[in-house]
């Protein structure tokens, strides 16, 4: 099964993607994560990339489009993937639909999380991640269930990611509803595009995009 999961920053993309993985037993791909990736490993990309997702803008189509294809091609890929975070411009949702063909592979589901821009800054700035197993937290929202221990792995330390103060959600928000908002229609015209609502509680999100997946058939 192969799945985008689309949405602004902090829509509970990449929350729903994790459970998505576990699930259907898929593999996440979110282009963000990979970026961090080669920005914390000081590559030629990392380099080029790390000042401009500083500022909340878009690293360059070229960049993220050879980045991609070679991900998909990974053995993890085999049963099928979630796309978060890509694509993120018409080029990106174009070059995709070639690189799909060139593969023989099909989307599934296109998954819109809809969240009203006001809960977008408050969940970005609460955001918090386990140093030693990358899970994802909340101050507020999702805890962790002891304070200061992850639930996964009881890990202590955990990191907040850069790009995640007010002025900087709000140049993401920006490029969000620039640049990547007009690919829906792009997606809504193929068929299999699907909202839910993503202001519901994390569970209830969950439960509505599995509904949609389990109608899928
Ligand atoms: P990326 O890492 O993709 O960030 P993003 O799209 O801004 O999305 P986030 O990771 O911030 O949010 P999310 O939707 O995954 O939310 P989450 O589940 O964590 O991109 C970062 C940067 O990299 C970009 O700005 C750009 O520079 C670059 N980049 C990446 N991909 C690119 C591309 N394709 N092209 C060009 N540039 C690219 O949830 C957020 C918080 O809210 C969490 O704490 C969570 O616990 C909580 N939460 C989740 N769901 C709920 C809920 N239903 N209710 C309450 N709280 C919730």
């Amino acid at each position: 099964m192969n799945l985008i999961l689309l949405g602004p920053p902090g829509a509970g993309k990449g929350t729903q993607a994790k459970r998505l993985q576990d699930r259907y037993g898929i593999a996440q791909i979110s282009t963000g994560d990979m970026l961090r990736a080669e920005v914390a490993a000081g590559s030629p990309v990392g380099r080029e990339a790390k000042a401009v997702m500083e500022s909340g803008a878009l690293v360059s189509d070229d960049i993220i489009i050879r980045m991609l294809g070679a991900r998909i091609d990974r053995p993890d890929c085999a049963k099928g993937f979630i796309l978060d975070g890509f694509p993120r411009t018409v080029p990106q949702a174009e070059a995709l639909d070639r690189l799909l063909a060139e593969k023989r592979l099909k989307l599934d589901a296109v998954i819109e999380l809809q969240v009203d821009d006001a809960a977008l800054v408050e969940r970005v700035a609460g955001r918090f991640t386990c140093k030693s197993c990358g899970a994802g937290y909340h101050d507020r929202f999702q805890p962790t269930r002891v304070p200061g221990v992850c639930d996964a792995c009881g890990g202590r330390e955990f990191v907040r990611r850069a790009d995640d103060n007010r002025e900087t959600v709000a140049a993401r928000l920006d490029a969000y509803h620039r640049q990547t908002a007009p690919i829906l229609p792009h997606y809504q015209a193929q068929g299999r595009f699907f909202s839910v609502d993503g202001m519901a509680e994390i569970d209830e999100v969950t439960r509505q995009i599995e509904s949609v997946l389990d109608r899928l058939g």
